[in-house]
């Protein structure tokens, strides 16, 4: 692997997964192969668990981890080829990434969408500015349009679950939610792509009318309007709010009867709950649930470690025998 955008980027997702899974059973198994290198870390936007578990995982392969808080701390970048940078934006990542690129043997980064402009937001110009001029393995800690991250660790734990479980091909369903605000596509639309490339289960999309997320990452699921029927037998609910696509970045319903509640998951099959966190307790999702044996947000976050640690070790790897 040489950069982490999306599942696109892996060669044996079964393999992924199990290295993970290998890490969490022994974090330090791989404590030499990240000796004397250093991982930069740039968030243009907020984060708690991208943020802390890349950096655990880094240190548990003997890696440096370094954070520039670029959003709140940096110079306001510019991103565009040919500017005329006579506006707010202060440096070009043409100039900033090479130096980065010097400084550092991995670059992570965080950025969010606008939700202003879908075609800008969905060309995911800042990620490839810095892949582009970095000439360094990168590694998405959410774009503007996928969260491979926090998706592999989607992955990991479903499997965890479905073995101890004893289920085969699980029910899963992905569950708009109501929100306070509009919201990225970014966790949705990764998902998304991730659980139709991993082929393991039946997959299914609810959502209210005119929530339709990207066809490119829901392709294979089926997607239906009806909750109810979507949540019947379900083995897995992931819950997730997200802005509309087509007319972008709009919140159109705020419906809270898209909530789920115990009735909905009454006809479930005792499903796991998922949620990729941080949540509105009571928006989202209810104190009842998340605090309810069927909620494993906790377990899922914890594997954020596990799923850093493994693509962080394959780019090492490959950066060793030079792929
Ligand atoms: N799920 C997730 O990415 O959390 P953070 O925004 O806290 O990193």
């Amino acid at each position: 692997m040489r950069n982490f955008l999306s599942v696109g980027d892996v060669d044996n997702l079964d393999k992924l997964v199990e290295t993970a899974l290998q890490y969490k059973a022994d974090p330090f198994r791989d404590r030499a192969l990240g000796k004397d290198k250093t991982m930069g870390m740039l968030f243009l936007n907020p984060s708690m668990r991208t943020r802390l578990s890349t950096q655990l995982a880094a240190k548990h392969l003997g890696m440096e981890s370094i954070v520039f808080n670029v959003g709140q701390e940096g110079w306001a970048l510019e991103f565009e080829d040919k500017a005329i940078m006579s506006g707010t934006t202060v440096e070009h990542v043409k100039d900033a990434a090479p130096i980065l690129g010097k400084y550092f043997d991995i670059l992570g980064i965080r950025t969010f969408p606008s939700l202003q402009n879908k075609d800008e937001d969905y060309s995911e110009l800042y990620i490839k500015q810095f892949i582009k001029y970095s000439n360094i393995p990168v590694v998405s800690l959410e774009s503007a349009t996928l969260h491979p991250l926090q998706s592999l660790t989607d992955i990991i734990t479903m499997k965890e679950i479905m073995e101890v479980k004893k289920l085969n091909k699980p029910k899963v369903v992905l569950t708009w939610a109501p929100h306070v605000k509009a919201l990225p596509q970014c966790v949705a639309n990764s998902f998304s792509q991730w659980v139709n490339f991993w082929g393991e289960a039946e997959f299914v999309i609810t959502h209210p009318e005119d929530y339709e997320l990207s066809k490119q990452f829901t392709k294979g699921a089926k997607v239906t309007l009806d909750q109810e029927e979507a949540l019947d037998g379900a083995d897995f609910v992931y819950v997730k709010n997200w802005s509309t696509f087509t007319d972008y970045g709009k919140m159109y319903c705020n419906d809270p009867r898209w909530k789920l509640n115990s009735k909905k998951m009454a006809r479930t099959n005792n499903a796991a709950v998922m949620h990729c966190l941080p949540v509105r307790r009571n928006v989202e999702l209810s104190d009842k649930i998340l605090d309810s044996p069927s909620s494993v947000v906790t377990q899922q976050a914890g594997n954020r470690v596990w799923a850093a640690q493994a693509v962080l070790a394959d780019i090492l790897r490959a950066g060793q025998t030079g792929q």
